[in-house]
C-alpha cells in the first residue's frame, strides 16, 4: 500500500496522507464497546440466565430494536420520564407512502413490545399462560454516569396470559420473584434486597392519584421544579423523588395501602405468603411505585449495597404486575408480570464484588530446598494433587525468601522439601494465617492441609 502510494503522483500521495491524519472516530457518548475478556462474563450471565428461564418454562422472544412511537405513548405512559424525554425518536423517511413520515422511536424498554407481539400473533388464542424471555439492548437519552448508559442491555422476561390461564394469580408474582432470588444466587450476586410494594389496581390507583394531588396542592410550591410538574401531571412519581429537599413533604403524603381495594389487600398478602414459604426475603417499601405508568399491583426492585460499582445506580432489576396492559394497546384482556434486569449494571455489580473478595488460595506450595530436591517435590505435589489438593510447587533452586513470598501469595500453607525431611519422612509445614510451624509425617499431610 504505501509502496504504491509512493510510486503515485504526488497529490494522491498527498491527499492519503491528510486523510490518515483525520480525527478519530469514536462511540457515542452513553454507549460502550464491550470487548474480551469482560464478554466472557457477559456471556456466562446469560447463559446462566437461559438456564434458569428453561427450568422455570419460559421460551425466548425476539421483538425488533424499534417500533412505532405511539406503542410507548400509551404502553408506558406519555408523562413518565422515559417517554417525555428520554426517548430516541425520529421520522422515517420511507420511500412508500405507508411508511413517510411515520414516527418511530428505538425501544426504551420491552415490555410493551412483547405485549404488542403477544396480541399481534394472537397468543392469546392457545388460552395457555405465556411465559416469555427476552436479553437485548434498550435505548434511554439518561445523563451518562457508572451504571447508566443510553444504550444499555436488559435480561426480561413477561409472564401473561388471559384470566383464566391464572396469569393474574399471586402464585405468578411469587414464582417469578423466586426465580429471580435463585438467579442471583447462581450467579454468586452477594447482598441483594428486594422491596416490594404494591401501587394497588387501576382504580385504587386512580383513586390514590387524587388523594396526593390534594394532599400536594398546598405544598407543592416547596418542592423541586421536576417534581411541582409531577405534582399535577402524575403525583405517583413524586413518592420516588430522590431530591433531599422535597423528603420532609413525601414523608408527610398518604400511603398506597390505605387506598388498596380488599382485593388488592389479599393478593399482596398472597404474595408474601408464597415468598415466606420459599425462603425469599424481602423488604416492604410502601413509596416503591417505579417509574412506569403500566403498573398495577405487586411492583418490586433488587438493589444491591453502595460500594457495588455501581455508584448511586443500585438497582440491579425492576419489575412488577401490569392488569390492563393488553388492553392499553388494543388487545384482549391479559394480566401480566414481569421484570427487566439492567445486565450492565449486573455486570459491574459481579466485577466489583470479585475484586473485593480475597482470591482463592491452594492447599499448599511446596518449596524445595536445593534442585537435587525438585524430583522428590514434585512427587509429593502429584501425591497430594491425586488426593484431591490444590498445590503449587516452587523450584530447588530458589531462595528460601523467594520460596516464602510465592508461597504467602498462592497458598494457605507451604511443605519445606529438604534432604533431611525426604531421608526422614517428616514435613515442616507453615501455616500462613496462623503463623505456626509443625513437624508433620507423610501419613498426617493430607489432613493437615486440608484443614
Ligand atoms: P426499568 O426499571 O425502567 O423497568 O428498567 C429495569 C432495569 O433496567 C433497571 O432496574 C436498571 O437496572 C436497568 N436500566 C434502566 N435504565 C438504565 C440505563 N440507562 N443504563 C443501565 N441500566 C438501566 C423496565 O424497563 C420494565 N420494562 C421492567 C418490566 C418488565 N416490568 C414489567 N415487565
Amino acid at each position: 500500500m504505501i509502496l504504491e502510494l509512493l510510486s503515485g503522483p504526488a497529490d494522491v500521495l498527498l491527499d492519503s496522507l491528510h486523510w490518515e491524519r483525520m480525527a478519530t472516530i469514536k462511540a457515542v457518548r452513553g454507549t460502550r464497546d464491550l470487548l474480551p475478556p469482560d464478554t466472557n462474563l457477559w456471556n456466562h450471565v446469560e447463559a446462566t440466565a437461559r438456564s434458569v428461564f428453561a427450568r422455570y418454562g419460559f421460551g425466548e422472544i425476539r421483538t425488533p430494536v424499534f417500533e412505532v412511537t405511539e406503542l410507548f405513548a400509551r404502553g408506558v405512559g406519555e408523562e413518565t420520564d422515559i417517554v417525555s424525554k428520554e426517548m430516541y425518536t425520529w421520522e422515517d423517511r420511507g420511500r412508500a407512502e405507508s411508511d413517510k413520515g411515520q414516527s418511530l422511536t428505538l425501544r426504551p424498554e420491552n415490555t410493551a413490545g412483547v405485549v404488542r407481539a403477544y396480541i399481534e400473533h394472537g397468543m392469546t388464542d392457545t388460552g395457555m399462560l405465556q411465559k416469555l424471555f427476552y436479553i437485548g439492548p434498550q435505548f434511554r437519552r439518561e445523563r451518562p454516569q457508572r451504571g447508566r448508559y443510553r444504550q444499555f442491555w436488559q435480561i426480561g422476561a413477561e409472564v401473561l396470559g388471559p384470566p383464566w390461564s391464572g396469569s393474574d394469580s399471586a402464585l405468578r408474582d411469587a414464582e417469578v420473584l423466586e426465580m429471580l432470588a435463585t438467579l442471583l444466587n447462581e450467579l454468586g450476586v452477594r447482598g441483594w434486597r428486594l422491596a416490594l410494594n404494591s401501587v394497588g389496581s387501576a382504580e385504587d390507583r386512580k383513586r390514590y392519584s387524587a388523594a396526593l394531588r390534594e394532599a400536594l396542592e398546598p405544598v407543592k410550591h416547596n418542592l423541586c421544579e421536576d417534581n411541582q410538574r409531577r405534582a399535577e401531571t402524575n403525583p405517583l412519581r413524586v413518592l420516588d423523588s430522590k431530591d433531599p429537599g422535597d423528603q420532609e413533604i413525601i414523608n408527610g403524603l398518604p400511603k398506597i395501602s390505605e387506598f388498596w381495594s380488599e382485593e388488592s389487600r389479599t393478593h399482596f398478602e398472597q404474595v408474601k405468603a408464597a415468598l415466606d414459604a420459599c425462603g425469599v426475603p424481602y423488604v416492604e417499601d410502601p413509596r416503591l411505585v417505579r417509574g412506569l405508568d403500566y403498573y398495577t399491583r405487586t411492583t418490586f426492585e433488587f438493589t444491591v449495597p453502595d460500594g457495588s460499582g455501581l455508584g448511586t445506580q443500585n438497582a440491579l432489576l425492576g419489575g412488577g404486575r401490569y392488569d390492563g396492559l393488553s388492553e392499553i394497546l388494543g388487545g384482549p384482556k391479559a394480566p401480566g408480570i414481569g421484570f427487566a434486569i439492567g445486565e450492565d449494571r449486573l455486570i459491574l455489580t459481579l466485577q466489583a464484588q470479585a475484586e473485593e473478595a480475597e482470591p482463592a488460595k491452594l492447599d499448599a506450595f511446596i518449596a524445595p530446598m536445593g534442585v537435587a530436591q525438585n524430583p522428590a517435590a514434585l512427587k509429593l505435589a502429584q501425591e497430594l494433587r491425586r488426593a484431591g489438593l490444590g498445590v503449587e510447587v516452587g523450584d530447588g533452586s530458589w531462595r528460601l525468601k523467594k520460596s516464602f513470598e510465592a508461597a504467602d501469595k498462592l497458598a494457605r500453607k507451604m511443605v519445606i522439601v529438604g534432604e533431611d525431611e525426604v531421608n526422614s519422612g517428616t514435613f515442616t509445614v507453615k501455616d500462613f494465617s496462623k503463623g505456626e510451624q509443625v513437624k508433620l509425617s507423610r501419613t498426617e499431610l493430607v489432613g493437615a492441609l486440608t484443614s
